[in-house]
């Protein structure tokens, strides 16, 4: 019995030295443990360098990675949610929003902070949780809360008709608004975005969803130009002086976040 398990070892061994020799490529991609010297080359989930999906897809521990395989819920852990959750009396929000919506939601953005290094994971999480803070005012509110909720129907986009008497004002963690965002929304989330618009003040999974989508679509590339230009992606009317106060409120929570995540906030804070 042990000789035969010997020779079978050994087979494996010559077996493998021969396809080793037979595919030189791999012998020579450099080892590595988190990062490669090469700027454009990730360290694979397997420890060797290389370009592409297969080196920087999943669990890709280092470099340009487009899936870095990082635990979302491990840092976005109960303390950090519940401690971001205003609990003031008023508001409306607080039993709305949860953690759990927050996670299920992200069942469907697998890739949302999950490009680059393990830091520019912690930073972009913090980046959406301090615009998501900023409007909201911590989970507080649900919908808009200015005075006259407008429409925000701009007819031009025929694409996305609006229906009658409904209104596509900011609703859920980024507050969506417009026609010609709902409608999207809702045709790639499922759910009636130009009929039912309220669906986003009701369901917090699709709350969570909502923001996901539009963070994912128009916001999350501008990261790597520092989170002043997340802020020119999300109101590019605040920035240049338009709104200095709410430029600082969402700088103020954005560092806050980064602090507690163990990241520093980066350069280019300011828009
Ligand atoms: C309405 O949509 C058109 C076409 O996309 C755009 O040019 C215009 O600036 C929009 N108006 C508002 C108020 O958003």
């Amino acid at each position: 019995m042990a000789t035969f398990t010997v020779k079978n070892s050994l087979i494996a061994v010559i077996l493998a030295l021969i396809l080793a020799g037979a595919t030189p490529g791999i012998m020579v991609k450099a080892q590595c443990v988190n990062s490669c010297e090469q700027p454009n080359e990730c360290c694979s989930q397997y420890g060797y360098c290389g370009e592409g999906p297969e080196f920087c897809g999943a669990n890709c521990r280092g470099g340009p990675c487009t899936n870095n395989g990082v635990s979302i819920a491990d840092i976005v852990t109960p303390e950090f949610f519940n401690g971001i959750l205003n609990q003031g009396s008023s508001c409306v929000g607080r039993n709305f929003y949860s953690r759990e919506a927050f996670l299920d939601a992200l069942t469907s953005f697998t890739r949302f902070a999950r490009s680059g290094s393990v830091k520019d994971s912690r930073r972009e999480i913090a980046a959406f949780f301090a615009h998501a803070s900023h409007e909201t005012e911590r989970f507080c509110h649900i919908e808009e809360t200015d005075g006259a909720k407008k429409d925000y129907c701009n007819e031009t986009v025929t694409e996305y008709p609006c229906a009658p008497g409904k209104g596509y004002y900011g609703r859920g963690p980024l507050q969506l608004s417009w026609n010609y965002n709902y409608g999207p929304a809702g045709l790639e989330l499922g759910f009636d975005g130009l009929g039912a618009p309220e669906t986003v003040a009701n369901d917090p999974v699709i709350a969570f969803k909502a923001a996901l989508w539009f963070w994912t679509k128009n916001v999350a590339a501008a990261i790597s130009q520092g989170f002043g230009a997340t802020i020119e992606a999300i109101n590019p009317m605040e920035c240049g002086g338009g709104e200095p106060r709410k430029v600082q409120s969402r700088i103020d929570y954005f560092t806050g976040y980064c602090n507690q995540l163990g990241v520093t906030p980066g350069g280019s804070l300011n828009c």
